[in-house]
């Protein structure tokens, strides 16, 4: 009989994880023989925990916040995204070496692939915040042709180190110039926390984005954040958050199960009646 494969989301805390309701509802619906469960590893466990990966019975797993930039620094083989946004969310054998990937950006761009299709036509961005989503958010956008992105954060040396990391189609600046950024841009993605619920909003006014502009929230709870009413009140298309979230979800999925599995309005519907 073959061995039930199982895969994990190492992080800490990990109650908060969605990731857990999404590869299971896959699991059930492809009738795969496997399992997906959270692990909350501690920071000063997490080296030894990556260590011991490859005798463990792991197929791999997810790693989420505060891990993420741990686990890129605990293998020593990446995938090219990792490689270029410092950080890795995704873990899994080849041979007997352990691979850290990143499929975040892959997950941004596949939700707008879905939800706003001609956004891969554009070449000007605004991206707001600096973080760790930043990264993957500006790596996508790079792969996608992208030539000109301003990159607004309230600290504005982690936006100059983002131009130095990324180069110089990166242009920091401060927050206080959203509302001209926004008229030039074809796309405005907001990667900070601000509008999550029990965080203040984002402030912006769309009033002068184009027509044909989009707006793209990475936050998901609540579904239709502050930055996305506005922006739909303005007639722009938006992509929210929760679809990069499932589409970051596939690559791992496939790499452990085998198995692509599809982002499905049921799937949707699932982790929304779980926010
Ligand atoms: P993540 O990895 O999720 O991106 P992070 O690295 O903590 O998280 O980054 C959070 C982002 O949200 C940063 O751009 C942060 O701005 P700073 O670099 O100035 O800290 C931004 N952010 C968080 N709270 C904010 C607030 N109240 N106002 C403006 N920006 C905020």
């Amino acid at each position: 009989m073959a061995e039930t494969i199982r895969a994990f989301v190492a992080g800490h805390p990990i109650g908060h994880s969605r990731s857990p309701l999404i590869h299971g509802h896959w699991l059930a619906e492809l009738g795969i023989d496997g399992s997906y469960e959270a692990l909350d590893i501690a920071p000063a466990e997490f080296p030894s925990f990556v260590t011991g990966l490859p005798a463990s019975g792991w197929a791999g797993g997810n790693v989420t916040i505060p891990h993420k930039e741990a686990a890129f620094a605990a293998v020593s083989r990446h995938d090219v995204a990792a490689e270029a946004i410092g950080a890795v969310n995704t873990l899994w054998h080849e041979g007997d070496r352990l691979v850290g990937g990143n499929t975040d950006a892959y997950g941004f761009a596949a939700n707008l692939d879905e939800r706003t299709p001609g956004w891969r036509d554009g070449t000007r961005a605004l991206v707001i915040g600096a973080g760790g989503a930043s990264r993957a958010i500006i790596f996508a956008l790079l792969e996608a042709g992208f030539t000109h992105v301003d990159l607004a954060n309230r600290t504005i040396a982690r936006a100059e180190a983002l131009a130095g990391r990324f180069g110089p189609a990166i242009h920091p600046a401060a927050l206080d110039t959203l509302d001209d950024m926004a008229a030039n841009a074809d796309l405005i993605v907001n990667t900070t926390a601000l509008g999550m619920a029990g965080q203040p909003p984002l402030e912006i006014d769309f009033g002068s984005a184009r027509d044909d502009a989009i707006a793209a929230d990475i936050v998901y709870a609540p579904l239709l954040t502050p930055f996305l009413a506005g922006a739909r009140a303005r007639g722009l298309q938006t992509a929210d958050g929760l679809g990069m979230l499932l589409h970051q979800a596939v690559p791992g999925f496939e790499r452990w199960f085998c198995v692509r599995p599809t982002v499905t309005a049921a799937l949707r519907r699932t982790i929304v009646e779980d926010l």
